[in-house]
């Protein structure tokens, strides 16, 4: 067995993947491939969640999977694979639900955001728990998404994985599965799972924040830019981003949408460009038009070779195929094992 250590993370199958996926984790995944024993899925159970449409699913899951292969991870590197073909998972989530507190799981902030969603609230009043009990059965917030923090803990702890490259808004899920990896050693008084850290370059988690001037990326935010955008749709989502009026004195603190332009130029351009738009800023000479030029440019030179490799994979379904029933056969190696050894801790034995 390998001596590196061991990487997993994975990316929802809702649809095609932006910019926030790419440097919150999938460009991370790249980069891990060379030094790590790495495995990266595509979690479509947990898509479930959120958007249980059987027609787009399978889709979905071949989208992000060519985007992996297109982003440049090397199946001969790193193990690709689709989470329902381990079916492991889902076993040991069922175990390790025993271990989880309903209301731990109610307070976490994804769930809390995702549950208003599903009850079509708009307001952040703190009596969400009321309302998810007292609601009928047309409004109903999903078990799933409940649950969801302790399935996305066997994913990591099956694999006994040592880091969990992800955007920094998955920073409480991985808190939370390394308290259950803790309470789970603990209760059973075994050393089964290592407790698994995000990775960042440059050592801080990322957040990429949207066009529209307010918070983070995101697909149900409608504020994204894919990785997979032509490059005139991408010009003019840009060039329409919110900015503010033009600062009026000399060294005004940065408003809220120009701080984002800057924090996605600072993703995709070079500091010495960035600076110059910080100095503009800071002695009122800044023209946004220039800057969102600039800024489209230099993620068009991120994007466009990732786009060209995409369109070539994602018509080649049997290599798609091969790739993650390779993928799932080793995964499921190491899945097997681990559930094994969770059984028989739990006293779960066989006649
Ligand atoms: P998902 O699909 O919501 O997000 C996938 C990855 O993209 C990152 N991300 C961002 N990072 C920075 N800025 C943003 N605006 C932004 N938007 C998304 C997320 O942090 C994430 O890394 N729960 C996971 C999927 C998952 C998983 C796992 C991850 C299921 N099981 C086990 C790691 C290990 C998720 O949020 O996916």
């Amino acid at each position: 067995m390998s001596e590196k250590e061991i990487v997993l993370s994975g990316i929802r199958a809702t649809g095609n993947l932006h910019l926030g996926n790419y440097y919150g984790a999938l460009s991370k995944f790249v980069k891990m491939q060379n030094d790590y024993d790495c495995l990266f899925f595509i979690a479509d159970l947990h898509a479930l969640t959120t958007s249980p449409d059987p027609d787009a699913l399978h889709e979905n899951v071949k989208n992000i999977l060519a985007e992996y292969l297109a982003a440049g991870i090397d199946p001969e590197k790193a193990t690709i694979f689709v989470q329902s073909d381990v079916p492991e998972i889902s076993e040991m989530y069922l175990l390790l639900n025993m271990h989880v507190g309903i209301g731990e799981l109610m307070r976490t902030a994804s769930f809390k955001d995702k549950a208003r969603k599903q009850l079509g609230l708009t307001d952040n009043g703190d009596d969400i728990e009321k309302q998810i009990i007292g609601t009928d059965s047309n409004k109903r917030v999903n078990a799933g998404l409940l649950t969801y923090p302790t399935l996305m803990a066997v994913d990591i702890l099956i694999q006994k994985a040592h880091k969990v490259p992800v955007g920094k808004d998955q920073e409480q899920h991985l808190e939370l599965t390394r308290r259950f990896a803790r309470r789970f050693n603990s209760f059973y008084g075994v050393d089964l799972f290592p407790e698994p850290e995000n990775f960042n370059f440059g050592g801080h988690a990322v957040k990429v924040p949207g066009l529209d001037g307010s918070g983070k990326m995101g697909k149900s935010e409608g504020n994204c830019i894919y990785l997979v955008d032509e490059e005139k749709v991408l010009r003019k989502k840009v060039m329409r981003a919110v900015t503010d009026e033009g600062p009026k004195e000399l060294n005004q603190p940065l408003s809220q949408p120009v701080e984002n332009l800057l924090t996605l130029m600072e993703l995709t351009s070079t500091p010495e460009i960035v600076q110059s738009y910080r100095d503009a800023y800071a002695d009122c000479s800044i023209r946004y038009g220039d800057l969102k030029k600039q800024l489209a440019e230099d993620i068009l030179k991120v994007t466009t070779p990732i786009r060209e490799r995409y369109q070539d994979i994602r018509s080649d379904d049997a290599y798609i195929s091969r790739v993650v029933r390779q993928g799932a056969e080793r995964a499921r190696e190491r899945a097997a094992r681990t559930l094994a050894e969770v059984r028989q801790a739990m006293g779960i034995r066989k006649f």
